[in-house]
């Protein structure tokens, strides 16, 4: 409920995997510090909010999806908004700011924030603070944390700017925080990697063992304050924290290098600022089994269907770099699980045993994991809106929870390592968690944690004495979340199956994680599969005995990256490596309908695949010469990235890859260098007979790629300016000419 004293505001999250749901959830929890009340709704509970009558700054955070696509829970209000029928000041009393996630790997950066902020604008809302565009692809926080340092002053204001036709209560606070705070005269600006650390008021201050301008001696050190600690535990933790560090001093003359787990100066001498604790909202109670409700599982996985693995084959030799694997699922006892080649389907699969049991160890539950899990939110909490997470099933186990619920292989935001510090028994490692989730120690948290995907089992082995609750994990711990995976099959050629391939992601060792470890669901998939995997040259009835494993999927179908209706039209795919998938789809199905459909001339099909070795993961290498035999394929184009000769013509192992502007090497390397070659027939196809393109496959660098040699493409052949370029492939992805379903 909005208190009479102190003003509120509203924030608006729109969010698909969580992340600026997680954003707004901390401002929301900050408010109180600023003298402010939050309220806080996903963008989906149109009944919770009018924006035509609010009365309070409005703070907008929304991420993109898909192809610039707007988070699932976001499309309605997206769609409302648009109404044509809307007149031009509908919005005009609207003060709001927005926080757009996005991610500069994919074509649409924050495309859904940059649609939200236009309509907005053209509705008549007023900015009160300038937008940000925080990028996933280089790490959310460079423009999220000074961007949230500066919207408390602007919501100040604006708040301010609005109370004049409040009653005397309201302004007077206001007028008492703006005294304190200015408002700022000027249009708010973000500035960025400008932090005034002073000023922060939001969050604790905690002063180095080391006065930062002391000279490190190993045997007179300089004496240290704490400030900003809560209790006297504290500051004796702070204070042996200077023991510590002293040790670590010592031993830093011989390790020269810092570790998740040690820093070296400036940063182990530094002043920190740390976020604030997040206020615990969560009662956890364990029950046992015959006091419990019983739990059915079954109602966690209603909506997918459980499924049996009827084939699986290895797609790559043995030693090749990346392994490839083809899973065929039988679907045919479920008629409503239909799909067209271009949709994807999600994959639920476990947490890794060993790491829940890992987990269970260390919270002291291993005798507790048949327990039920109860949950309730605490009366005394300081979380407004505080819920019990609906992931989280009534009365299931423990171990189902950390199995089945909880994405225990999330990397962990810097609020749950700000309340990972206080369950740290030595005092050595809560100042080095403190350092993790400090501004100040924003580039060790980079490099140790984020750059390096770490998560929480990893954590836990490094900081041996931090020994969390159970409702810490509840309420920091993401939803564990199904993998999408593209078909890989047409329903003509397989009917009642569907086929999909996947490669088993490798995570490398790192400071933090000795051994590396494969991706969760990928690495579980090959582990499910193995017994009746069938490898290059092994003999295929060796596997007949084994029994077929079953795993749970539910269709997700896409809403443009089909093949065209019109089978006129030319049609260009650039899918390398398991970006092929959507493409065999497109070509089974363009197969049987070219065998039913004789008199329809058919759009001339070009394929642009890639892969390392000829003979390594050159996937589905006689299907695919198959389909340029029958026709149906009109151009096969290859290339194979280390193969002798394209390695060569790239300059070696040493060589970047070519830039765009260069002539196209004889021998290409990538997709790309193969469009380059066929650029001239390519651009007409497309930009004058109405061809569609379509790429599938690694975000982060083939498709951008992909994308900048389009651009050079469209250039030459139309005799444009980059801006002329970069307006002509706007325009044929708003056509849906120029499709992406891409990831990474
Ligand atoms: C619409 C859609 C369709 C997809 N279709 C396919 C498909 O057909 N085939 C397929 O193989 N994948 C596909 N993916 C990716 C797939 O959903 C999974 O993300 C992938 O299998 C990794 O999941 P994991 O659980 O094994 O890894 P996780 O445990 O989730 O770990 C992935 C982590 O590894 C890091 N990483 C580093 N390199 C890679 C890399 N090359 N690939 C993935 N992660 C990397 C990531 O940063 C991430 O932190 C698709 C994704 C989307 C969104
Ligand atoms: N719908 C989807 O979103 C979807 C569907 C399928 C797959 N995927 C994802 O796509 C990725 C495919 O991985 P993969 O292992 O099969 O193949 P990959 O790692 O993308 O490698 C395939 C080929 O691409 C080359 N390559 C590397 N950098 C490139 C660049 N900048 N431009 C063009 N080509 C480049 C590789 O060469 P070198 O290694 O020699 O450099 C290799 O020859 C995975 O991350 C998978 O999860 C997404
Ligand atoms: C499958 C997928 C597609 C994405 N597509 C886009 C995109 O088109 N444009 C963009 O700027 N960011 C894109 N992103 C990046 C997300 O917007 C970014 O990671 C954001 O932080 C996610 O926030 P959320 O967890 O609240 O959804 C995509 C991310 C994924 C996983």
């Amino acid at each position: 409920m909005p208190c009479e004293k102190q003003p509120r505001f509203l924030i608006l999250y729109g969010s698909q995997k969580g992340q600026a749901q997680s954003i707004a959830e901390g401002i929301a929890d900050e408010a109180a510090e600023h003298g402010l009340v939050a309220e806080i709704s996903c963008l989906s509970r149109h009944e919770e909010y009018r924006l035509e009558r609010e009365s309070a700054p409005v703070v907008f955070i929304v991420s993109t999806t898909g192809d610039g696509e707007p988070p699932d829970t976001t499309l309605k209000f997206v769609k409302t908004i648009r109404a044509k029928t809307l007149p031009s000041d509908f919005l005009k009393n609207l003060q709001y700011t927005l926080l757009a996630l996005g991610d500069t790997n994919y074509a649409n950066f924050c495309n859904c924030g940059k649609t939200i902020d236009k309509r907005l604008q053209e509705l008549g809302a007023n900015h009160f603070y300038a937008t940000g565009h925080a990028d996933d692809g280089t790490g959310l926080e460079v423009v999220l944390d000074p961007w949230i340092e500066g919207v408390w002053d602007a919501i100040k204001a604006a708040l301010s700017k609005m109370s004049s036709s409040s009653h005397p209560p309201l302004k007077e606070t206001l007028s008492d925080m703006t005294k304190e705070n200015p408002a700022p005269t000027s249009p708010p600006h973000v500035e960025l990697n400008r932090l005034s650390l002073a000023d922060n008021k939001t969050q604790d201050s905690i002063k180095a063992p080391f006065d930062s301008d002391s000279k490190l001696t190993l045997g007179g050190l300089p004496s240290t304050e704490v400030t900003g600690l809560s209790s006297e535990s504290d500051v004796a933790a702070a204070k042996s924290a200077q023991e510590a560090q002293t040790d670590q001093v010592r031993e830093e003359c011989v390790v020269a290098e810092p570790s998740l787990t040690y820093s070296l100066p400036p940063l182990s001498q530094s002043s920190l600022n740390v976020p604030a604790l997040p206020p615990p909202y969560l009662e956890v109670t364990l029950l046992l089994e015959d006091k419990a409700e019983k739990f059915n599982s079954s109602l966690h996985t209603e909506t997918f269907y459980e499924v049996p693995v009827t084939n699986a084959v290895q797609m790559t030799r043995g030693d090749s770099v990346k392994k490839a694997l083809l899973l065929e699922l039988d679907i045919s006892a479920h008629p409503t699980m239909t799909y067209m080649p271009g949709d994807s389907f999600d994959v639920l699969c476990p947490n890794r045993a060993s790491e829940v049991d890992a987990v269970l160890l260390r919270l002291g539950l291993q005798d507790q994991k048949h327990q039920r899990v109860q949950l309730a939110v605490r009366r005394d909490t300081q979380k407004r809106g505080a819920q019990t997470p609906p992931h989280v099933p009534d009365n299931c186990t423990v171990q189902y929870l950390l199995t089945w619920c909880l994405e225990i292989r999330s990397v962990p935001k810097k609020a749950f390592l700000r309340a990972l510090v206080d369950c740290a028994g030595d005092s050595g490692q809560k100042r080095r968690l403190q350092e993790l989730c400090s501004k100040q120690g924003s580039a060790d948290y980079n490099r140790f944690i984020r750059d390096s995907s770490l998560c929480l089992p990893e954590l836990l082995t490094e900081f041996s004495s931090c020994t969390p609750p159970l409702s810490l994990l509840i309420e920091h711990l993401p939803k564990l979340q199904p993998r999408p995976y593209s078909a890989a099959s047409s329903t003509l050629r397989h009917p009642g199956r569907l086929r999909f391939i996947f490669t088993v992601v490798e995570l490398p060792a790192c400071p933090g994680r000795p051994e590396g470890r494969r991706g969760l669901c990928s690495g579980w998939l090959a582990d499910l599969v193995a017994p009746v995997l069938v490898c290059p040259g092994t003999d295929e009835s060796s596997c007949g005995q084994a029994q077929l494993p079953q795993i749970h999927v539910r269709m997700r179908p896409s809403g443009t990256f089909h093949a065209p209706t019109d089978p006129t039209a030319p049609l260009i795919m650039v899918g390398p490596g398991t970006g092929l998938a959507p493409f065999l789809g497109f070509l089974q199905q363009r197969e049987i309908e070219r065998r039913d459909s004789p008199e329809v001339a058919f759009g001339e099909t070009w394929l642009f695949f890639g892969c390392r070795h000829k003979d390594g993961d050159y996937l589905f290498r006689e299907e695919l010469e198959g389909f340029v035999s029958s026709g149906t394929l009109t151009h096969l184009k290859l290339c194979f990235s280390r193969d002798a000769a394209a390695a060569a013509a790239a300059g070696g192992e040493e060589a970047a890859v070519p830039a765009v502007s260069q002539p196209p090497p004889a021998c290409p390397r990538y997709v790309q260098h193969n469009l380059r070659l066929h650029s001239q027939r390519v651009s007409r196809l497309l930009l004058r007979h109405d061809a569609r393109l379509y790429v599938c496959g690694d975000a982060r660098n083939m498709a951008k790629d992909v994308n900048d040699t389009l651009m050079e493409m469209v250039r030459a052949e139309l005799q444009l300016d980059q801006l002329g370029a970069m307006k002509t492939l706007a325009a044929l992805r708003e056509e849906k000419r120029y499709l992406q379903d891409i990831w990474g």
